[in-house]
């Protein structure tokens, strides 16, 4: 079996990325976080470290998936914030270079200003923080530098569950687990999100064409925090029981400090282009992953009102 060295793959992408590619290839996944029996340790911001683990497997692929995503902490830690999104990146693309090798870089929607609704891969990026610059300075980098390659961009991204979610749908389902029958959602955001499971299976396909390039892959259907909040309570069967406030993102601001673009939509022009898009609805991918997921999560914090 071909085989791919996946660095930073413990969380919630890498996860997805361990399970859809682990039958057809022999996988090396590392991290700095070893939440799983199949991780190893590699700080790939360690560049002998980084070199000397992938020589040592002699992969067919590198796969460079690990970065800082928190906002706020990038924002708060610049140097941590580009030493690990965009510095490490160049070390990948020599090491990748070096071996003969193509590289994955996984990128964001986030490098956008959000003044455009939806975008395509021809629209220049124009990032607003630390995080979008050191990703998009990340991507500008194999773009300029890596003799072979593919970048694929995510949107918002649901996947790992309870475990490993760190963003909106665990943050909304750990609120509901506590008691939460109110949540408080922004209603000046729009996005497109992206089911991890989906984009890893997406990304193999590009793999096993030969694509090489720039990809937009996020899951079909231009939607908002708003309406995603709404779809999730329904799925979960609360509709009616929790209520929505719509609030503007000035709501949050001392949790959430980092401006987002308006519109974080993505387009999958290149996908369509190549009849490569196997990416599904956005509602289907939100109750795929619901079922996978947070069977029984909320058991526990359902009372008799809830289940009536
Ligand atoms: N989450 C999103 O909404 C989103 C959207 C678009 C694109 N992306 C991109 O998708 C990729 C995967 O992100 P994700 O959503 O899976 O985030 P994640 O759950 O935070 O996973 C990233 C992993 O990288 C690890 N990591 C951080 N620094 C490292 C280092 N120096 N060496 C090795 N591993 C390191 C993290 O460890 P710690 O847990 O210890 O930090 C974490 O396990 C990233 O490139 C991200 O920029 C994410």
């Amino acid at each position: 079996m071909p085989k791919i060295y996946i660095a930073g793959c413990g969380g919630m992408l890498g996860e997805a990325f361990y399970l859809q590619f682990r039958d057809d290839y022999e996988l090396k996944c590392s991290d700095i976080n070893v939440n799983d029996s199949w991780l190893s340790y590699m700080d790939f911001r360690n560049y002998k470290a980084y070199k000397d683990d992938t020589a040592k497997f002699q992969p067919k692929w590198l796969f460079h998936l690990g970065a800082h995503t928190d906002l706020e902490y990038c924002e708060l830690h610049p140097d941590d914030a580009y030493e690990t999104n965009t510095k490490s990146v160049e070390y990948a693309v020599t090491i990748a270079n070096d071996l003969g090798i193509p590289i994955l870089y996984i990128s964001t929607a986030g490098i956008f200003n959000g003044k455009k609704t939806v975008y395509d891969e021809s629209d220049e990026p124009d990032p607003i923080g630390h995080y979008a610059k050191s990703k998009y300075l990340g991507e500008k980098y194999v773009q300029g530098y890596a003799n072979n390659y593919l970048i694929c961009r995510a949107g918002w991204m649901m996947g790992g569950g309870p475990r490993k979610d760190k963003k909106f749908i665990q943050k909304l389902m750990k609120q509901i687990k506590n008691g939460a029958r109110e949540l408080f959602i922004v209603n000046d955001k729009l996005g497109t999100p992206t089911y991890t499971h989906s984009f890893a299976a997406n990304t193999k396909l590009l793999i096993e064409k030969q694509m090489r390039g720039l990809f937009n892959m996020v899951c079909d259907g231009f939607t908002s925090r708003m309406e995603v909040a709404s779809e999730l309570i329904s799925l979960i069967g609360l509709k009616g029981k929790i209520k929505t406030n719509p609030v503007s993102s000035e709501y949050f601001a001392n949790d959430y400090f980092v401006r987002r673009p308006e519109s974080e939509q993505l387009i999958n022009k290149r996908l369509n282009e190549h009849g490569i898009n196997i990416m599904r609805d956005w509602r289907a991918s939100l109750r795929d992953y619901l079922r996978d997921y947070y069977n029984g999560y909320l058991i526990d914090s359902l009372n008799e009102t809830d289940l009536q």
